[in-house]
């Protein structure tokens, strides 16, 4: 596994010279936008990354793009691999381990999610607090990588507390208010039941998701400084429960991009 992710990490520095990206950006369903504040420099297609799992889920374009944002050099993709397409949980999380590899510091994450809580709204931003990982598996079980991180990685403090007050700062400044809470991550692809999304809620989470929680543990593991951030799509409380259909997720999804990308992009400068 190391040598395959010292084969991928290699290949990307060749191709991107002295770009030394400093913030790996994940961008979820339908809010690929922050792209288009990029200075790019480079755009590699993951099937052109050896070792690279190729992305397969139509609405992501599955590239990894170097460039510059807000100043500072970031590498991001667009496109991301979930447990649900039949990844195993290395392959959801190999780019995010290239990542570390390329000197990556900070991870930051975007999903869509289902809103739980009942004080949300469709088009929400949700500042991830915590999480519960109800994913089948999870990236650290095997043999563990000690070049990468311990054997068992704490994770009581997942989401870095100081970019959660930063991002409150920088949405109160822009004036738009965010919400905070915990991701639940569940395997999909359907979408959950009412008894289900009621279960969600009853165990603590706010929202809930297809991904990121692989990502952050491996980033964890890893030692990286996470901030996540979901994009309330659709509200699943019982009173609001009604048939989703992908093209509601990126039209909800899109309203809120431009918020979604202000936010990270501040942050991206403030780091
Ligand atoms: N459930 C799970 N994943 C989701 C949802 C949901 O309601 N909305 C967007 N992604």
């Amino acid at each position: 596994m190391m040598q395959q992710l010292q084969e991928s990490a290699e290949y990307l520095k060749k191709h991107i010279g002295d770009l030394a990206p400093e913030f790996g950006i994940i961008l979820g369903t339908g809010l690929g936008a922050l792209v288009n504040e990029l200075e790019i420099s480079h755009a590699i297609s993951y099937a052109e990354i050896p070792n690279f799992p190729v992305s397969t889920v139509e609405s992501h374009s599955g590239k990894l793009t170097f460039g510059h944002l807000a100043g500072r050099p970031v590498v991001v993709m667009q496109g991301r691999f979930h447990y649900y397409e039949g990844y195993n949980m290395d392959q959801v999380v190999f780019p995010v381990r290239v990542m570390k590899l390329l000197g990556v510091k900070k991870l930051f994450v975007s999903n869509a999610a289902g809103g739980l809580n009942p004080r949300f709204d469709t088009s929400d931003l949700m500042v991830i607090t915590d999480h519960i990982n109800l994913q089948p598996s999870n990236p650290l079980i095997g043999k563990n990588l000690d070049e990468l991180g311990p054997r068992f990685p704490d994770m009581s403090d997942v989401y870095d507390e100081h970019m959660v007050r930063e991002a409150m700062v920088i949405a109160e400044d822009a004036g738009f208010t965010v919400q905070e809470g915990v991701y639940v991550s569940v395997p999909g692809p359907m979408l959950e039941t009412p008894a289900e999304y009621r279960y969600l809620s009853f165990i603590g989470a706010d929202a809930v998701g297809m991904s990121t929680v692989p990502e952050v543990i491996a980033a964890r593991h890893m030692g990286m400084p996470v901030f996540a951030v979901s994009v309330i799509t659709d509200m699943c409380t019982p009173d609001r429960i009604k048939k989703v259909k992908l093209s509601d997720i990126l039209e909800a999804a899109a309203i809120a991009e431009p918020r979604m990308t202000l936010l990270i992009r501040e942050l991206v400068r403030r780091s």
